[in-house]
């Protein structure tokens, strides 16, 4: 008898997800209690943990992950290093378990600018995971979306004529996502903020967004679920008329 255990029946009966998130708040959260804001991002490596495990059960297929932005830079330079230490002291220290989980790693964004050791870091666990099948989780590093868009403009310059889908394959290319750049389905925004923040512009095109008060810190699986119901009331239209305005 074939055993199909109930992660694998949800991921199989159910459109997958591309979720993407905004983690903000984490300098807040380390403000209100006096730490460093170095402490908040610590903080918030652990949301990431909690989020990752938690999303192929919630039927996400895709998660990305905004963890520093082309503006980024322009942070005190302590910030700046705290932050690529993290990512990559997460990839060194998550590939081997996230390969053995069934998550692909891709991180997306430029890689011309980051130091070397992350640069490398990178490389490795995109290898070692790249047969994950369960989940893909994307990390945007040095990523901005207008960035991405102007790059992959220019790229096409000579072609005269351009399909939505070949833009999107040559996006994906520029930001090392891969196939292409995949549209987002929910976007989630915490810290209490109401704004894009140069993410994934071409990708949100029909995303629905979800914006949450809590800081990234104290992001929890039970909100990405409760994110992802607030998503399943939403009437995604993409232009058209609602179904029962069709049927008249
Ligand atoms: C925004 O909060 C958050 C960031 C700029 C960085 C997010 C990074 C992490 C959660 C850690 C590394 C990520 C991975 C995937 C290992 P903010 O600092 O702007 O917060 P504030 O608005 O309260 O100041």
């Amino acid at each position: 008898m074939h055993f199909i255990d109930e992660r694998t029946l949800l991921i199989e009966n159910f459109p997958r997800l591309h979720v993407a998130i905004l983690m903000d708040g984490n300098g807040r959260w380390a403000a209100s209690r006096g730490l460093p804001r170095s402490e908040g991002h610590r903080a918030g490596v652990e949301a990431v943990r909690r989020v990752v495990k938690a999303a192929p059960e919630l039927a996400v297929g895709t998660l990305t992950l905004f963890a520093f932005s082309g503006d980024n830079w322009q942070r005190p330079a302590n910030e700046v290093i705290a932050l690529l230490d993290l990512v990559e002291s997460y990839l060194l220290g998550e590939a081997a378990n996230c390969a053995a989980g069934g998550v692909r790693i891709r991180v997306i964004g430029r890689r011309d600018r980051i130091p070397p050791s992350l640069k490398a870091a990178i490389e490795a666990a995109e290898a070692v995971t790249s047969q994950g099948r369960g989940l893909e989780l994307r990390i945007a590093v040095d990523y901005s979306s207008r960035d991405a868009i102007l790059r992959a403009a220019c790229w096409m310059l000579s072609s005269l004529e351009v399909s939505q889908a070949e833009f999107a394959r040559r996006l994906g290319e520029v930001t090392h996502a891969g196939r292409s750049s995949a549209d987002v389905d929910l976007l989630i925004r915490t810290g209490g903020e109401h704004r894009l923040s140069d993410f994934l512009l071409w990708e949100c095109a029909y995303a629905e967004l979800v914006f949450v008060s809590k800081m990234w810190p104290e992001f929890e699986a039970g909100d990405l679920e409760a994110a992802i119901g607030e998503f399943g009331l939403r009437e995604r239209r993409f232009g058209r008329v609602p179904a029962v305005v069709a049927g008249d």
